[in-house]
């Protein structure tokens, strides 16, 4: 077995609990190439789930007690099953305490307790999905323990629902998606109306390009206030409109949004309209062209996340134009915004020059050290032990 963090996440568990886990499972973070605020919009999406991951090791209890705990903190959170809910459980625990609950929800039974620990290199607030790997990890346990069969949209719905109704953060199923459907060197089509979803081959390596990650270091967390006024302006404006979701209006509705919407709502609307035209086109670049000529549409994606939806911090702007001055193909931010990661498509033999660059332009302005590496598409949560 050659994957250390999965033995060391089995080697922490017996070490805690006092005995062997039964099983370990991992399931992988995420990086949105571009779609971004569009899943609660029953729009579309393009994520890769990544080669950082978060490991849970597990094993069925005889009796009804759930014990979590984790390289995130010394405690052991310890809750009768059925006494799991909003009010009970909270902080990194809620994650996989909501999937447990969000299992039962779904197939209206318990199975025994469990005893679960968490391991990640996922790096934490940081827009890379570190929530959905801790969900998808612990949904493919569960659901393997409990002998529940239920299939990978199942289980990243159930991801979901733990973080909505359990963490209380109001967000898509984006996430769990990709880290459920991940495949090594291809990124996840998802419609999130009915999740479909298509393998789109990326083609990275043979146009000798490497996605880097520009974490800026500054948090964010979904359960604050941003997040969830941006969804209510989507709502508002998806009911003024007279459609279900924003992802039944096209470019061609936006005069008539114009005249009916305040401007603000109107821009949040322009942003998730003209967002999904630009995942389509993506896609289309992607397949017919290769990776090279999907620059603009990510910079198009910043710059109306920038301006119309208003999400994005100085720390992202600068990271994003700083990689395109020194030679990225294309650069945005990526995530939910107010913080977290940009993204910047980048010729493998620029990569040390644009992170000096990055580094340095940071120092200048005064800005916490951001953390820069690179990452490849890897396959979705799976069983490692
Ligand atoms: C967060 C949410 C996702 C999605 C993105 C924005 O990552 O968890 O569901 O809404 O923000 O695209």
């Amino acid at each position: 077995m050659s994957d250390p963090i999965a033995l060391q996440a089995a080697a922490n568990f017996a070490a805690k609990y006092g005995y062997e886990a039964s099983g370990v499972w991992s399931a992988p973070g995420r990086v949105n190439l571009i779609g971004e605020h569009t899943d609660y919009n029953e729009g579309f999406v393009l994520p890769f789930a990544i080669n950082r991951r978060t490991y849970a090791a597990v094993s069925l209890r005889g009796d009804s007690q759930v014990r979590v705990s984790s390289t995130f903190s010394s405690e052991v959170v310890e809750v009768e099953l059925s006494a799991i809910n909003a009010q009970s459980v909270s902080g990194w625990a809620a994650y996989p305490l909501g999937v447990v609950w969000a299992v039962h929800e779904k197939t209206g039974s318990w199975g025994s307790g469990l005893d679960i620990f968490i391991d990640s290199d996922v790096p934490v607030g940081a827009g890379l999905s570190s929530s959905a790997a801790i969900e998808c990890a612990v949904a493919v346990a569960v659901n393997e323990l409990w002998n529940t069969n239920l299939g990978r949209r199942d289980l990243a719905r159930i991801g979901q629902r733990a973080e909505n109704a359990i963490v209380g953060a109001p967000t898509g199923i984006m996430d769990q998606s990709a880290s459920m459907l991940g495949e090594l060197d291809h990124a996840v089509f998802l419609d999130c109306r009915d999740l479909t979803a298509k393998s789109v081959p990326l083609g990275f390596a043979e146009a000798g390009l490497e996605i880097l990650i520009i974490d800026t270091q500054v948090e964010h967390r979904h359960s604050e206030g941003g997040y969830a006024s941006r969804r209510a302006s989507c709502e508002l404006g998806a009911a003024t409109m007279g459609v279900k979701a924003l992802r039944d209006l096209t470019i061609a509705d936006l005069d008539r949004a114009h005249e009916l919407l305040d401007d603000v709502t109107f821009r949040r609307v322009r942003h998730i309209v003209t967002e999904n035209q630009r995942v389509l086109d993506t896609v289309a670049k992607l397949e017919a062209e290769g990776p090279r000529a999907i620059g603009d549409l990510l910079y198009g994606s910043h710059a109306s996340m920038r301006d119309d939806f208003e999400i994005s911090i100085d720390e992202l702007d600068t990271a994003v134009e700083t990689a395109l001055r020194h030679g990225a193909v294309g650069a945005r931010m990526t995530g939910g915004g107010f913080g977290g990661a940009a993204i910047a498509l980048t010729p493998v033999e620029i990569i040390s020059e644009v992170t000096l660059a990055v580094r340095a332009e940071f120092e200048v302005l005064g800005y916490g050290e951001p953390n820069i590496f690179a990452v490849s598409a890897a396959p979705g949560a799976v069983r490692v032990i």
